[in-house]
């Protein structure tokens, strides 16, 4: 029998504890909530590499669709109080202040209403994160978000990014490092990446929203940005089970 602590079971009680919210959000919403946490590899890798620190406590979200990761953090950190977390799995912060920017009001209307009553109150906006405010944060995640903008305004979001984080590495001084988490897809691998961008289309129209172009970068281009920009950046393959080329970009301000 799997012991209470195993990785695998404490992996299936966060996925159900992170889920559950979305039973009151609709049949799409707690489905589609569902088959992501369990088929996307970068949640529980996220956890299993340690690339959440205690510290990282104001959490801003970038493009965050129906808002499962503030879900998931906060499942997160009520296993950690209950003492259910995985030796093996380092600590994450106990409580986020989290604001998540994103376009669709449908989402947002998902997200509050699966989500809005988390405490700390999760801020969700409906805005375009070209032009969106970010408040001063210590770990700013963008998963799956910036293809959607051409590549000027991809430069643009991730230079105010920089900004975000440095106002917020400024206001502490714990040592914590101040993280961004982007995801992209490799369009150097030219197969991944097209599959990941016909799915992507195909979701993108599921989810009653009007499929328009796309702009990719090769991952060497992607770090060659990040490091203009004053990040420190390693990267990780991040699509693990699935066809895609996606990479994870863990990127540190020097
Ligand atoms: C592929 S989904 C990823 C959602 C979420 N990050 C996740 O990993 O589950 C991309 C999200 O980015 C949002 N998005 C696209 N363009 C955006 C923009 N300019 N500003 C804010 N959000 C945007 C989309 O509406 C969508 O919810």
């Amino acid at each position: 029998m799997t012991a209470p602590h195993h990785p695998d079971a404490a992996w299936r009680r966060l996925h159900d504890a992170a889920t559950q919210p979305y039973r009151q959000a609709g049949r799409f919403a707690w489905h589609f909530a569902r088959g992501k946490l369990a088929r996307d590899p970068i949640f529980r890798g996220l956890i299993e590499q340690g690339l959440i620190a205690p510290g990282q406590r104001r959490v801003l979200d970038i493009g965050c669709g129906q808002g499962l990761f503030v879900s998931l953090l906060s499942s997160m950190g009520e296993m950690q109080a209950r003492r259910h977390w995985p030796a093996g799995w380092s600590a994450t912060p106990m409580r986020v202040d989290y604001t998540g920017i994103e376009l669709m009001p449908r989402d947002i209307a998902r997200a509050t209403r699966a989500v809005g009553h988390l405490q700390p109150a999760p801020a969700f906006v409906c805005g375009d994160m070209c032009d969106a405010p970010l408040p001063p944060s210590d770990l700013v995640v963008i998963l799956d978000v910036l293809h959607y903008v051409d590549l000027q305004a991809q430069e643009g979001v991730l230079s105010r990014v920089r900004q975000a984080l440095q106002q917020g590495a400024a206001e502490r001084d714990d040592g914590t490092p101040a993280r961004l988490l982007l995801r992209v897809g490799d369009a150097a691998s030219r197969r991944g990446y097209r599959i990941s961008q016909w799915v992507d289309r195909t979701v993108t129209r599921v989810r009653g929203h009007r499929v328009a172009p796309t702009w990719g970068r090769p991952l060497h281009e992607w770090t060659a940005l990040l490091q203009r920009l004053g990040f420190a950046v390693h990267s990780l393959p991040m699509s693990q089970g699935t066809p895609f080329a996606n990479v994870l970009l863990v990127a540190d301000l020097k």
